[in-house]
């Protein structure tokens, strides 16, 4: 393969940075988008990019035997309908997070891409950043020596609007998804057990959705070390996203990045900027790092770096922290299928 024919399937905010991202790539012909909701907009923003279709059906782009790779960036409801059509199709797939609100229906998607044999990548553009790479790779090289604990700040600038909560699968799902990914892939090794507590401190309109806006979030890696994630859905400095992993050999952090270096300082007290606004502008360069090697890999032939498995685990992360808020006790993985099974005879 020396150029590869892409199309994106939801044009919203993310759909347009990885349809921008993949525009930079000189392998990379991106040659239709689809989104339900298609108009004169797209149609002019697309005609100005190049890009020769528009369609409000995502079926006239997985029927076209030129596109070789799909990027799904609807929302999350439609991602295992289109994962399963596309893989059957025999497009590679790059899936924005999560792949489902379900494991069964995750579970579902990936069995259709092992079928096909066709590649997926999963959207946690976090491991692509300058700063959590290289935390990632210093921890791998052994600088704090055997890994005890990892705490992960990750706090929202302001939360979403009330219609994305009430479909977003609440605050694991949808926000903490992210840091438990974020926590695996610095440890290296997949999680145990999570025990989560949660409040509604922000926004009342969390709780009609059964929902929290702030929550503390306790990891039992299976190699034995603890993990910590704290979030908020409304941090009042703005977009905070730091981390620390601490060893036998001693402690690395990474810290926010600015838009700048400037410090004023006076006698009423030194003042800076914000950190970076929130994920568009923060993780910018991430989520073009992360469709350049999805690209990449593709043209090698080779692994994907961040495949069904890994988002498959962080959902069952997330859904673990569900039942231990609503239990109110640690939840181990492994007792998810007796927990869903428990549910569902309450139901018959
Ligand atoms: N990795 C990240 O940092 C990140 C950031 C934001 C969103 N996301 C994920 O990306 C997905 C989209 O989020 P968003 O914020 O861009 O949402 P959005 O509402 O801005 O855009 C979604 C678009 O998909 C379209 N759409 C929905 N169903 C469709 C279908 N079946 N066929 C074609 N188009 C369809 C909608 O019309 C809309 O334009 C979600 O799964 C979200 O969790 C990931």
């Amino acid at each position: 393969m020396d150029k590869l024919i892409f199309g994106i399937i939801g044009m919203g905010r993310i759909g347009k940075i990885h349809a921008e991202n993949l525009l930079r790539l000189p392998q990379v012909e991106l040659k239709a988008v689809a989104d339900l909701y298609a108009d004169k907009s797209l149609q002019d923003w697309a005609s100005a990019r190049g890009i020769s279709t528009v369609t409000r059906d995502s079926a006239d782009l997985l029927g076209d035997p030129d596109i070789q790779a799909v990027f799904i960036c609807s929302l999350t409801d439609s991602h295992v309908p289109l994962i399963v059509q596309a893989a059957q199709a025999g497009k590679h797939i790059f899936c924005e997070k999560p792949i489902s609100l379900d494991r069964e229906q995750t579970q579902i998607a990936l069995a259709a891409v092992q079928e096909a044999g066709v590649s997926l990548q999963i959207g946690f553009n976090r491991r692509f950043d300058h700063n959590f790479r290289c935390l990632q790779e210093r921890i791998k090289e052994g600088a704090v020596g055997d890994l005890h604990l990892i705490k992960i700040t990750s706090r929202d600038p302001s939360p979403p609007h009330e219609e994305y909560i009430g479909k977003s699968g609440g605050i694991f799902i949808d926000m903490t998804i992210h840091d438990f990914d974020m926590a695996r892939f610095l440890a290296d090794c997949d999680v145990e057990e999570v025990y989560a507590q949660g409040a509604v401190l922000v926004d009342p309109v969390f709780a009609k959705y059964g929902d929290v806006d702030t929550a503390v979030v306790t990891l039992k890696f299976a190699n034995g070390a603890l993990g910590v994630i704290d979030n908020s859905r409304k941090a009042a400095y703005g977009y905070d996203q730091r981390v620390e992993a601490f060893g036998s050999l001693g402690s690395i952090s990474v810290q926010n990045d600015y838009p700048n270096t400037l410090e004023i300082s006076t006698a009423e007290g030194v003042m800076r900027d914000k950190p970076l606004h929130f994920f568009l502008e923060r993780y910018n360069e991430a989520y073009i790092l992360e469709t350049k090697q999805f690209a990449q890999s593709l043209l090698a032939g080779s692994e994907v770096p961040v495949n069904g498995q890994d988002g498959l685990q962080a959902e069952l992360m997330a859904l673990a922290a569900r039942w231990s808020l609503k239990l109110g006790r640690p939840v181990k993985l492994s007792e998810l299928d007796m927990l869903e099974a428990e549910q569902e005879a309450v139901k018959l």
